[in-house]
């Protein structure tokens, strides 16, 4: 089998390194693809228009093709794949906007009866802190936790008129993602971001800074639940509206004392989740994905072996202002250790590996334990030097914490 891989983060890494290690793959493409990813695959550059994916597929003669990013998603690459008989993992460009737009996300839960944050037009009708949410995709930057009146006024001026208010949620925030191929969903083992930029939940809003996957983090009870409550629901709505969701379907729950509720669905794996997950993962997966396509065969799981955990490196000034450019030092010291160093944001620059965005490396690795993944993950990161580099040094603790207080 050939795979082609829309993208070039962290994800697509570790999507492309599980790939890899696939009997059943021959080879990998990956679009624009990025430095680490150029071990395993062809790198090709990103087409300007989604069309242009397709003509790489035909080229390469692909099998199969898996979408990392919700923006070409957004733009309809799966309806032009259909078009000419490609096969493709994704939401159609009409099941995307369950991502795409919050408005439409908030007005879908409800025709689904999915329990989520209560929500309003005006902020006359919340006590803070209040949630304030831009429509549109924003790569997880485009929420605002408002204090009070005056916060949430200017929050609201600066994310412009079509907002989403909604009341402000308590709990332990879960990834819970899975593979649906419009009629059924296959869960994961569920994962957790970290969303801050700073240890203990500190500091601004980022794409993510790391994350791990430890089956503990939710009981099979809660796990039944989300499914019952969540996932099962939206994929039974989207097919009863005639848009039936195919592909990856990721749901940013609020672990609440009234139950999970969901905070948002994107319409794809998540980025740094995926790293964790791909690591975690004993089993063929390109198998997992070519049954999802088919439906044949009974779909099983595979197994999520033993706790993973993904440390974020960023850049200086992520996420306002990342610095490029900077030289990066000791990535087979870091692996020498047993760890991969998933490339999120690097580039080549003559004989040297440059930082190239805001997160730069995902520094991934398992262990018997959460604990001893986090000290293997963090033991690999200590060797890993670029100038202004920053990370959180508690990935994973929140775990371990409320672990060790059962
Ligand atoms: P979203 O893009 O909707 O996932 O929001 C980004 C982050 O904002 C989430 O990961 C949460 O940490 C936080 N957040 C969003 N909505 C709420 C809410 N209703 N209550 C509490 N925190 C929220
Ligand atoms: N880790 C958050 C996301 O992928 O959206």
């Amino acid at each position: 089998m050939k795979i082609l891989i829309v993208g070039g983060g962290g994800r697509e890494h570790a999507l492309a390194w599980k790939l890899a290690q696939s009997p059943s793959v021959k080879q990998i493409v990956a679009s624009p693809g990025n430095p680490g990813i150029a071990q395993l695959a062809t790198c090709v550059p990103a087409p300007a228009e989604v069309a242009g994916y397709a003509e790489i597929a035909k080229a390469h003669a692909i099998d199969l093709t898996i979408v990392g990013p919700e923006a070409p998603l957004v733009a309809g690459i799966v309806d032009e794949f259909y078009r000419h008989r490609l096969k493709i993992i994704g939401p159609t460009q009409a099941a995307s906007r369950l991502e795409g737009s919050k408005l439409f996300a908030k007005e879908f839960f409800a025709r689904a009866g999915i329990p989520t944050a209560r929500s309003g037009a005006s902020l006359d009708e919340f006590s803070f802190p209040v949630v304030i949410k831009a429509d549109g995709l924003a790569s997880g930057k485009g929420v605002i936790i408002a204090q009070d009146r005056q916060q949430a006024e200017s929050a609201i001026q600066k994310l412009g008129p079509r907002v989403v208010i909604e009341e402000f949620l308590e709990g332990e925030e879960v990834s819970f993602i899975g593979i649906s191929n419009g009629r059924m969903l296959l869960p994961f083992a569920p994962t957790q971001d970290h969303k801050r930029l700073l240890d203990s939940d500190e500091g601004p809003n980022t794409g993510g800074m790391g994350a791990y996957c430890d089956a503990r983090i939710l009981t099979s009870k809660q796990s039944g639940e989300i499914m019952e409550r969540i996932m099962l629901p939206a994929i039974r709505q989207m097919r009863q509206e005639g848009t039936p969701f195919t592909g990856f379907l990721y749901a940013g729950l609020m672990m609440t004392a009234d139950g999970p509720k969901i905070l948002e669905f994107n319409v794809r794996l998540g980025d740094p989740e995926t790293q964790a997950l791909m690591h975690s993962f004993r089993g063929d997966f390109a198998e997992v994905l070519s049954m999802m396509v088919t439906g044949t065969g009974a779909v099983s799981g595979g197994a999520w072996a033993s706790p993973s955990v993904c440390v974020v490196l960023a850049a200086a000034g992520y996420p306002d202002n990342p610095r490029t450019g900077d030289v990066i030092a000791g990535i087979p010291e870091a692996e020498a250790t047993g760890a991969v160093a998933f490339h999120a944001g690097t580039r080549r620059d003559g004989d040297h590996l440059v930082t190239a965005a805001g997160r730069v490396l995902g520094v991934t690795a398992g262990g018997a334990t959460l604990e001893q993944a986090i000290h293997n993950a963090y033991q690999a990161v200590e060797q890993i030097h670029f100038a202004g580099m920053q990370y959180r040094k508690d990935i994973g603790q929140k775990g371990l914490r409320r672990w060790s207080q059962s």
